[in-house]
């Protein structure tokens, strides 16, 4: 009796470690014959993200009218456009969706460590992060502003005034090279988060500040100590994508699918003006 129980237990420690194993590998739910580079089968991004129940959305919370924090109902909440449209595309694969809040340049490290299923944050699809992830068709199309103090508005007039003065831009983003780029000797003062810089700026600590320009104006409009420069800068790029980790074609079908259906019905310029809105009140 004691030796049948032993083996009764040993039995049921294997069985368990087998199951377990075969979780690991998706459980039997493998689908579409996705392999990692091991060539292992691995469950599909999107069957792990409906199993789960939730779609992890990373972003950078300091871009209005992109993404932002509001006190909502007496909460803090992250909002904007972007938001409206990753909750869209949540809702297309049947999940709720939850918001993972960092600073912009660590947000393709925690797309590629798993930590986040897909990135919105008014990103750009420029040529070095294709190298390390996929990106969406273009849902919404900017250029880039610059913003200065209010004291140097007759100052600052054109680009040439700018050279070599301090101009800040967002660590990690696109506009570090545009301002390098486009403006003459100038000393790049980066920062991970935009409204430090606004400060920087508001101190005279930097001369200007690049950024999308619907987020200049967002600033500039609430802040009676800063203006906007009659000066704009396009990119090759032209607008913001959406980013997953490589390879999840599957996943990816399924965001341009939402995006399609957002243009087509005319529901991004819709949230694009809530989400102004909603930052002016
Ligand atoms: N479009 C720029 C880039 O991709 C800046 C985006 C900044 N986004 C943000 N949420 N702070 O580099």
């Amino acid at each position: 009796m004691k030796k049948f129980s032993k083996l009764f237990i040993a039995s049921l420690i294997i069985g368990g470690i087998l199951s377990l194993t075969a979780c690991g590998n998706g459980g039997g739910a493998t689908t579409g014959g996705e392999t990692e580079t091991g060539g292992k089968e691995v469950v599909s991004k999107i069957e792990q993200i409906k199993k789960s129940g939730k779609l992890i959305l990373g972003t950078s919370a300091d871009y209005p009218p992109y993404e932002f924090h509001k006190e909502i109902d007496g909460k803090d909440t992250i909002v904007g456009f972007d938001i409206e449209i990753a909750k869209e595309i949540a809702k297309d694969l049947g999940v709720e969706l939850e918001i993972k809040d960092m600073d912009f340049d660590g947000l393709l490290l925690a797309l590629n460590a798993d930590k986040v299923d897909m990135v919105m944050a008014g990103m750009t699809p420029d040529p070095e992060r294709i190298k390390v992830v996929d990106f969406s068709k273009i849902y919404y199309e900017a250029v880039h502003g610059v913003v200065i103090n209010v004291a140097n508005k007759d100052t600052f007039k054109t680009v040439e005034d700018l050279a070599g003065k301090k101009v800040g831009a967002q660590k990690g983003a696109v506009q570090e090279d545009i301002a390098v780029n486009e403006i003459p000797d100038i000393e790049l003062k980066s920062l991970a988060k935009i409204p430090d810089l606004v400060l920087e700026v508001k101190h005279n600590k930097i001369d200007a500040l690049v950024m999308e320009k619907p987020v200049a104006n967002s600033y500039v409009d609430h802040n009676s100590d800063l203006a906007l420069m009659d000066l704009t800068f396009d990119d090759g790029e032209g607008g913001s994508a959406v980013a997953i980790k490589k390879g999840n074609t599957d996943l990816m079908e399924e965001i341009n699918k939402t995006l399609d259906r957002l243009m087509q019905d005319g529901s991004i310029d819709k949230f694009v003006a809530e989400a102004t809105a909603l930052v002016e009140e």
